[in-house]
């Protein structure tokens, strides 16, 4: 979920790898000609319009104006909601989420939106970040506010669970778990460790001052350098995803 300002056309230029790495979650939501469904997190709406063009009818949310402007430029029905507070209640066949849910640190509130907003037998099909997800990137980034005792305290935030922990929260909520697995799936930098940072720590880094940004890029790039880069395939993130089909009983 795009829970910092977003700039869309940034995000289009640094992070295309996340709609692009989609495939499998697509598939497993499997959008059938007819079906209504809610994208949340929809980000700049590729995926959205990718579901959209199967011939359903798709509403994309997501908390940033700005992907929300150029969703809507797609010609997609889309609105400026936190995805903690959808409004939404037996509206949907399927609730459609990639690369979202990490950013939404209350996931029972998340949960129980997504359960709402369903109608009876209805599927939440989504993947996001899980645990162990980027563990040597936040390692560095903790290290280097270790070490610089003026960056104040580190702030987690995301939120990267267990198969276990969410299937328990979705279960909790009234879900029955169809499928729930945490995949390895490392992920190329194409734009560099650097810019990732600045795109998406900003929740990490936006109280500092320009100066103490630019000693938190060099320190955590320096720190990562052995771990996440080859000559062979440049920065290489570890990413984990956590990828889920729950129906609404
Ligand atoms: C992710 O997709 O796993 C992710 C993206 C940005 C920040 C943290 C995690």
């Amino acid at each position: 979920m795009s829970q910092q300002n977003w700039n869309a056309s940034e995000y289009k230029k640094h992070a295309s790898f996340v709609p692009t790495m989609a495939n499998d979650v697509v598939g497993l939501l499997a959008p059938k000609e007819g079906e209504v469904i809610l994208d949340i997190g929809c980000g700049d709406g590729e995926l959205t319009q990718k579901i959209q063009e199967k011939g359903c009818s798709v509403i994309g949310v997501d908390s940033s104006a700005s992907m929300i402007e150029t969703v809507k430029n797609r010609g997609i029905e889309a609105y400026v909601i936190d995805g903690h507070n959808i409004p939404y209640q037996n509206k949907f066949d399927a609730v459609f989420s990639n690369a979202a849910l990490h950013w939404l640190t209350q996931p029972e509130k998340a949960i129980r939106g997504a359960y709402l907003a369903l109608k009876e037998n209805g599927r939440f099909v989504a993947e996001f970040g899980g645990k162990g997800n980027i563990a040597t990137l936040l390692k560095a980034m903790q290290e280097v506010f270790e070490e610089n005792a003026d960056f104040g305290q580190f702030h987690m935030p995301w939120y990267f669970p267990s198969v276990k922990e969410y299937q328990e929260l979705l279960e909790q909520a009234g879900f029955y778990v169809k499928y729930i697995e945490l995949i390895p799936r490392p992920t190329p930098l194409k734009s560099g460790v650097e810019k990732w940072l600045e795109i998406f720590a900003d929740g990490i880094t936006n109280h500092l001052s320009q100066e103490q940004k630019t000693i938190f890029l060099g320190s955590v790039k320096d720190k990562l350098l052995s771990n996440l880069f080859t000559e062979q395939s440049g920065w290489v993130a570890d990413y984990v995803r956590l990828r889920f089909e729950a129906t609404k009983a």
